[in-house]
């Protein structure tokens, strides 16, 4: 049985990912969830495993060192899956600070501990593994063409991506300088069930379903790669397990859209599937973001070749999928929306 310390597994990914942990290998798996709960962190979203006695939820900062290390005294953890991070950039450009507590030393924190707790004298310990869950931002802004490659060079353009930047070279610092035994993913735009919605694709479904407008940036036609978040959560599954230490590994979609056809899709899922009285006159312009990256797109060839993994869900059947999780768990952005959900911790 292996032990995973889930760093954010209260957030939208981190809880995909502990489903599909539950999911694939029953009770041959024990998880520890260290999140914070911040705004971001949702109870609600691991409600159904609170009384499965392999699953294990600690409130708490992954900057607390004293905490981090009694994790790592108390459990034998085999692998850290670390998604903790303050992840809206919008939030970043407005206020950096706790960006870089959380993303970067937050992460300095961890590999610390698990370092601590790993080294012998003659090297780490077999089987151990540090999953860092990194972004495609990491690489900056594409032109028209080409793809994002893990060898494209590191070029933040906000704070947000700048903080998850310094992050990841740290973990690839800690590879290089002490053999600490790592792996790096970097994903494209995720959507799915669970994700918060201040979130481009959950904002616009409760947007359209409660007769307001749906705000794109500038002239909407900013290019993001979409990727749905189980493929997601196996991608770093795969890696975790047959990555490749001290690699990094690119995971994307190959959904490439712009924002405007992201509101345009899911004005015509609501309107058609669900008979909402919606439609693209609901589309409202606002200012662009400022230093909004034009387009990323990733190059998903090396997990492809190497371990063999590739999206299994388009993105027609996804977004479908997608809407209709969110319709059927209205009360989910409901008490999200009125603050609600941290009364239910
Ligand atoms: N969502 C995406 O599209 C996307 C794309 C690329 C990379 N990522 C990365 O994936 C990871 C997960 O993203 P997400 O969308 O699930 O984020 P999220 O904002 O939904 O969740 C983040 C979680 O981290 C927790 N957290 C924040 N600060 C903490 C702290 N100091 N200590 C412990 N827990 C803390 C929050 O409570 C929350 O549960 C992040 O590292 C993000 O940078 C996300």
């Amino acid at each position: 049985m292996k032990t995973y310390l889930v760093t954010g597994g209260a957030g939208f990914i981190g809880s995909n990912f502990i489903n599909h942990l539950f999911n694939t290998y029953q009770s041959n798996v024990q998880v520890i969830n260290l999140d914070l709960l911040t705004y971001a962190g949702n109870p609600m979203n691991l409600k159904d495993l609170q009384d499965n006695e392999k699953y294990h939820f600690i409130q708490g900062d992954i900057c607390d060192t004293k905490l981090v290390r009694e994790i790592f005294s108390k459990y034998s953890v085999d692998y850290v899956v670390h998604f903790a991070a303050e992840s809206h950039v919008d939030r970043s450009i407005s206020d950096s600070e706790i960006f870089v507590k959380t993303n970067v030393l937050g992460t300095l924190t961890l590999l610390n501990a698990a370092k601590k707790s790993w080294e012998t004298n003659t090297g780490f310990l077999d089987g151990k593994r540090f999953l860092y869950v990194s972004t495609d931002e990491v690489y900056g802004a594409l032109g028209k063409d080409g793809y994002f490659t893990e060898e494209t060079p590191i070029s933040p353009r906000n704070p947000y991506s700048a903080s998850k930047a310094s992050a990841d070279m740290m973990v690839k610092a800690f590879y290089e300088t002490h053999n600490f035994p790592a792996v790096i993913t970097r994903c494209s735009n995720n959507y799915g069930p669970h994700q918060f919605p201040e979130k481009l694709i959950p904002l616009y479904i409760y947007n359209g379903t409660h007769n307001k407008k749906l705000p794109v940036y500038g002239d909407g036609l900013a290019i993001r790669d979409w990727l749905y978040v189980m493929d997601h959560c196996s991608a770093i599954d795969l890696v975790l397990n047959k990555g490749k230490l001290g690699e990094v590994y690119n995971v994307g979609g190959h959904n490439e859209k712009t924002t405007l056809e992201i509101a345009e899709v899911i004005i015509d899922v609501l309107s058609k599937d669900y008979n909402i009285n919606i439609t693209k006159e609901y589309i409202d312009y606002v200012p662009d973001r400022k230093g909004h990256d034009r387009r990323y797109a990733i190059d998903p060839i090396k997990i492809k070749k190497e371990l063999n993994w590739s999206p299994s869900v388009n993105f027609t059947e996804g977004i479908k999928k997608t809407i209709e999780w969110y319709m059927s768990h209205p009360d989910y952005l409901e008490t999200i929306i009125s603050g609600d959900y941290k009364k239910l911790e």
